[in-house]
């Protein structure tokens, strides 16, 4: 049974019927007094449950027990399932699963009127894929916790397995667990960030550490027996290159980028695939193309095998480190680069006319600014990868008005058994 928090009970549990799963990934109730959100539910499961009060005049309930199990249950694989804040669906089935992430983008597109656009299978990352695991560690008086906070709280489960993360990330947690044991102190918890780059595991650690020439070398001495590519601490703004036995590195086809410490990757190799497969298919023909929110050159280093690429980004560390790929790689067409804030100051329409296709990746927020400019400019394709389907498809209206044809989206979900969707989209110029 799922730990959560469990109100005070009084009286009996309250008998519920699930019938449908919302967008934070609860199950959701009908009920004479509206919607009853039940966290670890799946549809058809009746189930008793007690009440509280939720946000916004909503009700919440906490699982007593799963009286009748609906047909989209699953049996869930890691210990951790119900108490541990990532996997809030690994209780549903394949189908179950790959039905929610369709109708989160469903959705979200009918509340801006685009409830008809045609949505296609979604691409789901297998367990075993997730290449970057951001923990937290703790010190307590029953010793080091390292791990993910507990859904809606900030208490830390130790996590001990992890099904949706790659092997090899997986099995450093318990050494690391003993290595932090010497930096953490019990006022301060860390942030824990591992990556499985091309190159091999980055390990950053973010908080307040003494680093003095112990704990260093202890530091060093783990890298060297796990065969880390690199450790980086990163305390007040400075960052500290404790090991660098290999420079983490990402691969692009056939160029390698170098990945700054906590840079931004797609979260699975499966999933950065299955994006780009979108992108390639929806650029062809194009000879000048823009990667908006470009990184570190995720999609636009493929890309400029075909066609010129104008990279733009925010992030000087991402910049830098696609000039270092691009620099000396032959087999390029050209790439531009421009180090650029695209919420202030978006393309406008007179720079974007010049290209074939636009790509455009923003953070969760979206790109509102970006969006406008792009659906007053002729630009005849528009690529949009998003990780966030609420603010993808306010922008979507946006392009839509401005006279793009919304021709498909293809959901990309690289964060399994989480509510958290991603998506990448095709727009043609109409008028
Ligand atoms: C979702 S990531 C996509 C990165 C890249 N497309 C990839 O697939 O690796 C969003 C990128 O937008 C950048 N970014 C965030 N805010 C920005 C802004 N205001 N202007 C330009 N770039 C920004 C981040 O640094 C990050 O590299």
């Amino acid at each position: 049974m799922p730990r959560s928090t469990t109100p005070k009970k009084k009286g009996a549990p309250k008998r519920l019927e699930i019938s449908r799963i919302g967008a934070q990934g609860d199950g959701i109730s009908h009920g004479a007094d509206g919607d009853i959100y039940v966290p670890f539910t799946a549809t058809g499961d009746v189930v008793d449950v007690w009440l509280e009060p939720g946000p916004r005049g909503t009700m919440r309930a906490s699982l007593e027990a799963i009286v009748t199990p609906g047909v989209d249950r699953a049996e869930p694989s890691c210990r951790h399932f119900g108490s541990c804040g990532g996997c809030s669906l690994q209780h549903l089935t394949t189908d179950a699963y790959a039905g929610f992430v369709r109708d989160r983008v469903k959705t979200a597109l009918s509340q801006h009127g685009l409830g008809d656009v045609p949505i296609e299978a979604p691409h789901i990352s297998p367990p075993g894929s997730r290449r970057r695991l951001a923990l937290k560690a703790l010190r307590t008086s029953r010793g080091v916790l390292l791990g993910f906070n507990q859904r809606q709280s900030h208490h830390l489960v130790d996590v001990k397995e992890c099904p949706i993360a790659r092997p090899a990330l997986v099995a450093l947690l318990k050494p690391l667990r003993a290595v932090l044991g010497d930096l953490l102190t019990l006022r301060a918890g860390l942030d824990i960030t591992l990556t499985d780059s091309d190159s091999g595991i980055d390990l950053l650690i973010s908080g307040r550490v003494s680093l003095d020439l112990a704990r260093r070398e202890a530091l060093a001495t783990f890298a060297e027996s796990y065969d880390l590519a690199s450790v980086h601490v990163l305390d007040d703004g400075f960052l500290d290159p404790v090991s660098v036995r290999r420079a983490p590195k990402m691969r692009f086809g056939e160029v390698d980028a170098p990945l700054p410490p906590g840079g931004f990757v797609q979260a699975t190799k499966e999933g950065e695939t299955a994006l780009l497969e979108a992108i390639l298919e929806w650029t062809a023909g194009a000879t000048h193309c823009a990667d908006l929110f470009a990184g570190i050159g995720t999609f636009s280093l493929p890309l400029a095998r075909h066609s010129t690429v104008h990279a733009v980004e925010g992030a000087r560390a991402a910049v830098e480190a696609l000039r270092k790929a691009v620099h000396g790689t032959q087999s390029l067409k050209q790439v531009t680069l421009d180090h650029r804030d695209l919420f202030r100051r978006p393309l406008v329409v007179h720079e974007l006319n010049r290209f074939g296709a636009v790509i455009i990746d923003p953070p969760r927020a979206g790109a509102a600014a970006q969006m406008t400019e792009l659906a007053r400019s002729a630009v005849p394709a528009v690529i949009a990868v998003s990780c966030n389907p609420n603010t993808f498809a306010r922008d979507a209206r946006l392009l839509v008005d401005g006279g793009y044809d919304l021709v498909c989206v293809r959901p990309v979900d690289q964060f399994l058994w989480s509510p958290h969707v991603e998506l990448v989209a095709h727009f043609l110029k109409t008028a």
